[in-house]
């Protein structure tokens, strides 16, 4: 994969405060417009370290990155603006209903009005959502509340978009119109990122993936040409296997 790096990030370390251990340590990667990448690693390997530094969640101890060419440290409002974030835990507010959960995220990023209004209707209409809008969050299902977390980090069209395991803990039904929508926006030019445990789902997905282990990168490319380099290993799962052991993390 070549073309334009939409994300660079050089030597990224992360030292959680009161912590001796690196969550992530030493991480480069480049990502390139119009990909879906996939950061693969077991728990604890720092994927979501390494989303949540991108997003501008918090500072690298050590270590550069840039979206669409802007330091992520000194550019973040203006990068709030062309990523969106979809969260490892849902993040929406459990008194307000579906609909106004949305407003208010919409707001945020300074959608207002008519606009925003349609921006959620067609959320709703692709994860067939229609007749949950006026639920209270706190009343819907496991896999209601992610469809409806997704949308909130879409609302604005943004040019790269970092999804931090948007799969887990949902029915097949739920699982299949997410990937589609997601490669159906990658097709329109959208750069995805996004974490998962499932090695088939990022096999069939991903144009590369990075496993990282112990906060480091332990192999990187195409899913395709990892399994052809390796065919003694047969496909991602036991890829991700032999490079990163079958110890249990915490
Ligand atoms: N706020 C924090 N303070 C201290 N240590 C943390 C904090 N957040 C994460 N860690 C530690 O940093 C390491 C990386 O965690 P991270 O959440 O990035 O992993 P992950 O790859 O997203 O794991 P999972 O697959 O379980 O979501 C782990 O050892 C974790 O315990
Ligand atoms: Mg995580």
């Amino acid at each position: 994969m070549s073309g334009k790096a939409i994300i660079e990030i050089k030597d990224l370390v992360k030292i959680y405060k009161g912590s001796d251990e690196p969550a992530i340590n030493g991480i480069s990667l480049d990502i390139f417009e119009g990909e879906i990448f996939g950061l693969l690693g077991p728990n604890g390997a720092g994927k979501t370290t390494t989303i949540s530094i991108l997003c501008g969640l918090f500072n690298a101890t050590r270590g550069k990155a840039s979206i669409d060419g802007m330091d992520i440290h000194s550019n973040r409002d203006k990068i709030k603006h062309i990523i969106g974030v979809v969260p490892q835990d849902v993040a929406l507010y459990p008194t307000l209903t579906a609909w106004e959960n949305l407003t208010f995220f919409g707001n945020m990023y300074g959608l207002r009005g008519a606009k925003l209004r349609q921006k959620i209707a067609e959320g709703f209409a692709v994860f067939g959502l229609e007749k949950h809008a006026d639920k209270k969050i706190a009343n819907c299902s496991g896999g209601i509340k992610r469809r409806i977390n997704l949308i909130a980090g879409l609302l604005h069209d943004p040019k790269v978009i970092f999804l931090d395991e948007p799969t887990v803990g949902i029915d097949v039904q739920s699982r299949v119109v997410i990937l589609d929508y997601l490669k159906e926006l990658n097709k329109t030019g959208t750069t995805v990122i996004y974490t998962s445990h499932y090695m088939e789902e990022a096999e069939k997905l991903c144009t590369r993936v990075a496993i990282i282990d112990r906060g480091r990168v332990v192999s990187m490319g195409n899913p395709r040409e990892l399994v052809a380099e390796h065919p003694e290993f047969k496909d991602l799962e036991n890829i991700f296997l032999h490079f990163t052991g079958k110890d249990l993390r915490d």
